[in-house]
């Protein structure tokens, strides 16, 4: 039978980018959208150009950067919007404008307060704009799943005579049950006389902890782009997470009337960068990227699986890029070894600098630890941006001392515009002191919001890898470090927090004006 090809349209940096915390540098989205173009994902959502210029260059660059991939651009059915999106993906080979406004009566009364003709019009008028930009043009109905069917046909018709090429019917709210979104999106299509010219595609949210089913339901449905991220970050519950659609389509292929063109032998790297920079760890029992996704405990199973695989697995684990960690470098590796593994990796330093920098991390690790993987040079790699700038503070050393039934004590050398500050501070244990002591330099008013450690490898010589949040006046950032000393990869991650923080152009798109 022949199979229909179902688009992947990735917004981890968009709708993902809107997980409270989430919120990427223009370097590490790029890093993302790289990755994502060698998982082969069609369209890459990069961003809501007008939110903020942070997000604007990061649209820009990511335009300029991708070739394989359709880089696209969200924006309100507003002029201006749609103007911004258009300039920021000037750049790129093939280039998709998403425009939006909201269909269901709520939505319409209390939040545009715009009768249902001013919205079919304004989304036309918003439509009919795109077009003079790019040929390819996405209309969505945001809270599609709590809108009126006769409404939204009504205006999918008119927007797809104003040249909208797909049609988008989110589950903004993740409010849908799967039954009933799927054969809602099929009496769409089957009553919309010109459906026939437009992609059909789904966003769902996962409030209720249902958008992949509500996605995978549309499609045996007739939709045939599905909106997903990595690891299902996203907005609140996030979205219907890339890898279990992807694998479900692929692994029920006797089901799904689809096929995709994901490179599934990316998805485990693509979803250790995401977690990587956001911060955001993967909980071990994560459908397909979990630690635990492929590990069998019992021995019912361990015995099983061992006498013949398919008896307790439905999927390889090397399918999805598991096992694909070899060991890559280690001490004597020198330069040339190095620079060709994050080629490999899909990483590319802007400058000479950068490179240098994190070459120097990598001899450093490798002095400690024997063995070098793949997600350790990730890890060494969210570092580097730190501590570029003059006015950027970067640890020297550091010094904690932690006694039973005593305070624990942190000392630190810190550096600032080529001058080293040494400070200390007591804690309630020794990150406690450590975060004091930074503090006590930096008086930086903000809050800590969040504070997480996971181990980048297996094995006691494992990296830490930090994540810290901090929050001020409604800006938040997230700072990584990595490092075998989790104390050290503590107060680098404070460090970059605190860097980030000094950079207006990392504001969180929720925050952006929009
Ligand atoms: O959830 C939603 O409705 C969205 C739209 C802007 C597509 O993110
Ligand atoms: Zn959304």
């Amino acid at each position: 039978m022949s199979k229909d090809r179902l688009i992947i349209f990735d917004t981890t940096l968009r709708d993902g980018e809107q997980s409270p915390g989430a919120s990427m540098t223009k370097e590490e989205k790029l890093r993302i959208a790289k990755v994502l173009e060698k998982l082969r994902v069609d369209v890459i959502e990069a961003g809501f150009a007008v939110s903020s210029p942070g997000d604007f260059e990061s649209v820009k660059a990511i335009a300029e950067t991708i070739k394989d991939s359709t880089v696209c651009s969200l924006s309100r059915a507003v002029h201006g919007d749609i103007e911004r999106a258009a300039e920021a993906l000037k750049g790129a080979n093939s280039a998709r404008i998403h425009t939006f406004i909201a269909t269901s009566p709520i939505h319409m009364e209390y939040k545009l307060q715009m009768s249902p003709d001013e919205v079919v019009e304004q989304a036309v008028g918003a439509v009919k704009l795109a077009r003079n930009f790019v040929d390819d043009v996405e209309f969505s109905l945001e809270d599609a799943s709590r809108s009126d069917h006769d409404f939204m046909c009504r205006i999918i018709e008119a927007v797809i005579d104003a040249g909208a090429g797909t049609v988008n019917l989110p589950d903004t709210v993740g409010y849908g049950e799967p039954y009933q979104y799927g054969v809602s999106i099929g009496k769409i299509i089957e009553n919309v006389v010109n459906a026939d010219k437009a992609v059909f595609s789904v966003h769902c949210h996962n409030d209720l902890g249902l958008a992949v089913a509500n996605s995978l339901s549309a499609v045996m449905h007739g939709a045939r782009q599905v909106e997903c991220t990595i690891n299902g970050l996203g907005e609140r519950a996030g979205n219907a997470s890339l890898e279990e659609i992807v694998m479900a389509v692929r692994t029920r292929h006797d089901v799904y009337p689809v096929e995709t063109d994901i490179d599934t032998t990316q998805i485990v790297a693509a979803s250790r960068l995401v977690s990587s920079i956001t911060g955001f760890p993967v909980q071990p029992n994560k459908a397909i990227v979990g630690a635990n996704a492929f590990a069998h405990e019992s021995g019912i199973h361990q015995d099983g699986v061992l006498k013949f695989r398919e008896t307790y697995e439905i999927m390889k684990a090397e399918d999805v890029g598991w096992n694909a960690n070899k060991l890559v470098l280690g001490k004597l590796s020198g330069r040339a070894a190095f620079a060709s593994r994050l080629e490999e990796l899909g990483i590319k330093f802007e400058s000479q600098l950068e490179f240098d920098q994190a070459f120097e991390r990598f001899k450093v690790l490798a002095d400690k630890k024997r063995e070098i993987y793949d997600e350790d040079i990730q890890a060494l790699v969210s570092e580097v941006q730190v501590g570029q700038s003059e006015d950027e503070v970067v640890l020297v050393d550091i010094e904690v001392v932690s006694k039973t039934g005593r305070h624990p004590r942190a000392a630190l050398t810190l550096r600032r515009a080529n001058q080293n500050h040494w400070v200390e501070s007591e804690g309630d244990g020794p990150v406690d002191a450590i975060f004091k002591a930074i503090e006590k330099f930096a008086d930086s008013q903000s809050e800590l919001k969040l504070y997480s450690v996971n181990a980048v490898t297996e094995g006691t010589e494992a990296q830490g890898e930090v994540t810290v949040r901090l929050e001020k006046l409604g800006r938040i950032v997230n700072g990584q470090g990595a490092d075998t000393d989790v104390l050290v990869a503590s107060a680098k991650a404070y460090l970059n927090a605190l860097n980030l923080l000094q950079n207006p152009d990392r504001m969180h798109p929720q925050l952006g004006g929009v």
